[in-house]
């Protein structure tokens, strides 16, 4: 089956190209390149040995996915495509909006025209409203979100819930929890343009000498140490959470959620002591105020995904910052060498 992928240049869509070529399907996808660069799919050649049909595209544009719709069989579409920063979301709201909305509907009317009807949406745990009892499970509330960037995931999932009423479509609307890792071969890994938002790319950039030191926003949570705690899933077993929505959108119609997570959650300490273990390098931090929006605890019920999709995360917090120190110190500098 052909697969089209969105957003297929960063980071997660890198690694879900990988196991999908190594998986046997074949693969049409298109980058803008905002937030990534043609390098991360040349090593995903370099990894599978295997070619993809790449188009440099905005999925805003219609008349660029009108071209990628009639040139190809499309049999099932994953999308990655979208601005993902929750800082900046809050900062540029209209055009959080405008931007990932207008993807999503824009593709919606391509999959319309063409009678495409299988799609894997790439959600969030940040659908989930604040004040939900821990694990979150897929019927956890949703729908209260604290920032744009949040909204936009929920508003996708309504989006395309609806396309599938009228139109028959299956969808599986996977909901990330905290995604790091990097491949094993040390040749892909998360590249954040920037200041990074997330705690593990930060962490690494201070190991290599990139960055002074961690800021640690808040030591005073009521968590074990005090600190945030989070469900950490490597991007391997979560691009092999993509392969499984595939298969099950294959056989299955309608909108189905699903949390791909570990199930555990790691308190920010942890997470730096366990890189601190795997990499042999101190990770000096300060300690700064909460940020506004930060949760205690998040982490999820994986049962749902075992379950429905026989999916379930392999990788230790250990394996993911033994990745991530092997991506980051052959690429200090990411991809630009
Ligand atoms: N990384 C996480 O922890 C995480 C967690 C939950 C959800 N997500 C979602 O998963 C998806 C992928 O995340 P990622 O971490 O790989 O982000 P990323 O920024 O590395 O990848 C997104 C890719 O989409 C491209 N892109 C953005 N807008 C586009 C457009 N209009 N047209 C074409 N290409 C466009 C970017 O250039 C980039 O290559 C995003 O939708 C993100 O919101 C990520």
């Amino acid at each position: 089956m052909n697969i089209f992928v969105t957003g297929a240049a960063g980071y997660i869509g890198s690694h879900t190209c990988v196991e999908l070529l190594n998986k046997g399907y074949s693969l049409i996808a298109a980058d803008n390149f905002s937030n990534s660069s043609g390098e991360s799919l040349e090593r995903v050649k370099r990894i599978t040995g295997k070619d993809i049909v790449f188009y440099q595209a905005d999925i805003r544009d219609a008349a660029a996915l009108d071209k990628i719709f009639s040139e190809n069989e499309i049999g099932c579409v994953i999308h990655f495509a979208g601005l993902k920063a929750v800082g900046e979301s809050v900062a540029k709201p209209i055009w959080y909006y405008e931007h990932n909305l207008s993807a999503t509907l824009t593709l919606c009317k391509a999959m319309e025209k063409y009678g495409v009807t299988k799609i894997v949406f790439s959600s969030s745990a940040t659908v989930y409203s604040a004040g939900n009892k821990m694990p979150l499970t897929e019927n956890s509330a949703t729908g209260q979100c604290s920032n744009p960037y949040g909204w936009t995931k929920f508003m996708g999932e309504q989006i395309l819930d609806g396309a599938a009423l009228v139109n028959h479509w299956s969808v599986a609307l996977l909901r990330y929890f905290n995604v790091i890792g990097s491949h094993e071969s040390g040749l892909l890994g998360d590249d954040p343009a920037g200041i990074p938002n997330n705690l593990m790319p930060y962490i690494s950039q201070v190991a290599v000498g990139r960055r002074e030191f961690l800021p640690l926003y808040g030591d005073d949570y009521p968590t074990p140490d005090g600190t945030c705690v989070r469900d950490y899933i490597h991007v391997c077993d979560l691009a092999a959470g993509h392969t499984a929505a595939v298969e099950y959108c294959a056989k299955n119609t309608g909108v189905e959620a699903f949390n791909l997570g570990t199930g555990k959650g790691t308190s920010n300490l942890e997470l730096i002591r366990a890189f601190e273990e795997a990499s042999g390098v101190k990770v000096p931090y300060r300690v700064q105020p909460r940020r506004a929006g930060d949760l205690p605890e998040v982490y999820t019920d994986a049962s749902k995904s075992k379950t429905m999709l026989g999916w379930s995360a392999k990788k230790n917090v250990a394996d993911m910052c033994a990745d991530v120190w092997r991506w980051q110190k052959n690429n200090p500098t990411g991809y630009k060498a």
